[in-house]
C-alpha cells in the first residue's frame, strides 16, 4: 500500500505541518512518499504520485478558519484529476492552528470532507491540533536539550574523566519528559489515525492541543509573539533570512 503525505504549509522551513507529518509517517506502514505543496509548480508532480496511491494525508495550517488559498487551487485540480483517472483514494487530514483550541479546525475538516465526497474519494477523517506553533517549538527545544547534554558530557569527560554526568542526564530526562507530555494528545491521535490509514478505515474527526493550561499558553504566546515581532518575524525567517527584494531606494 502506498501513502502520499503532503506538507501544505507555504513556509519553506521549520513549519508545524512538517513536524506533524513526520510523526504521522512514523505511525503509518507500507510505501511512503512525502511531497511539499507550496506553488502551482508542485501540482503535476504531486498528482502523478497520487495515481498509484491508496491513501493521501494532507498536513496543513488553518488560515482564517479555513484552507490556505494555494491548497484550494490544488484541490480544484486534484478533483478533476481523480475523476478523470477514476481514482478513489482514502483521504486523511492533519490540521494545525496557532490558537490553543484544536476544535477551531472543524470548518477546515468539513471542507476536506465535502471535497472527498465531491471528488469521489473516501473521507478517512483527521486530527485537528491546537497550539501548533508552540508544539513545533517543543521539537526545537528537544534538539537544544540534546545539544546541551552533549556539551555537558564533553565538559565532564574533559574535566573529570566522567562520561556520564548524572545531573546533566537527570535534567535532560526531566525536560524530555515534559516535552513528551505536551505532545501526548498529538501522539495518541496520530498513532490512532496511523492504525486507520493502514486499514484504509475511517478514523473519525479528533481534536487535541498542546497539553498545557490555557492561561499558561496565553502568557507564553504573548511573550513569544513580542519576541518574534522584535526579530521581524522570527530569528530564521526574519533577521537571518535571505532578503529576496533588494532595497530599491538605497
Ligand atoms: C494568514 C494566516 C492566517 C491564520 N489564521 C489562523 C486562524 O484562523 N486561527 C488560528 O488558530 N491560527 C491561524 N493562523 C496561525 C497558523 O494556523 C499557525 O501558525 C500554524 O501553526 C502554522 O502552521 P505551519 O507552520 O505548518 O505553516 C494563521 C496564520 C496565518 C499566516
Amino acid at each position: 500500500m502506498k501513502t502520499v503525505f503532503i506538507n501544505c504549509s507555504p513556509k519553506k522551513r521549520f513549519c508545524a505541518s512538517a513536524y506533524f507529518l513526520s510523526l504521522q509517517r512514523l505511525f503509518t506502514g507500507g510505501k511512503k512518499v512525502t511531497e511539499k505543496l507550496r506553488t502551482p509548480a508542485d501540482h503535476a508532480r504531486i498528482l502523478e504520485q497520487l495515481r498509484d496511491a491508496q491513501a493521501v494525508v494532507f498536513s496543513l495550517p488553518l488560515y482564517v478558519d479555513g484552507v490556505p488559498s494555494h491548497v484550494l487551487r490544488f484541490l480544484e485540480e486534484m478533483e478533476a484529476f481523480c475523476k478523470r483517472n477514476d481514482l478513489h483514494l482514502s483521504l486523511y487530514c492533519i490540521a494545525n492552528n496557532g490558537f490553543i483550541e484544536g476544535r477551531q479546525n472543524e470548518p477546515l475538516m468539513q471542507i476536506f470532507e465535502n471535497f472527498s465526497s465531491r471528488a469521489g474519494l473516501n473521507w478517512g477523517g483527521g486530527v485537528g491540533i491546537g497550539g501548533g506553533v508552540m508544539l513545533n517549538v517543543t521539537r526545537i527545544l528537544f534538539v537544544v536539550d540534546i545539544a546541551l547534554l552533549l556539551v555537558n558530557t564533553m565538559l565532564s569527560a574533559a574535566n573529570t574523566g566522567n562520561f556520564f554526568p548524572r545531573d546533566a542526564w537527570i535534567s535532560f530526562g526531566e525536560n524530555a519528559a515534559l516535552l513528551l507530555y505536551f505532545n501526548l494528545g498529538v501522539l495518541f491521535y496520530l498513532a490512532r489515525m496511523g492504525f486507520s490509514i493502514r486499514r484504509r478505515a475511517f478514523a473519525g474527526k479528533k481534536y487535541t492541543r498542546i497539553l498545557i493550561p490555557s492561561f499558561v499558553f496565553i502568557l507564553f504566546a504573548d511573550i513569544f509573539f513580542v519576541l518574534i515581532s522584535l526579530f521581524e518575524g522570527g530569528l530564521f525567517r526574519g533577521w537571518l533570512a535571505k532578503k529576496e527584494i533588494e532595497e530599491q531606494d538605497a
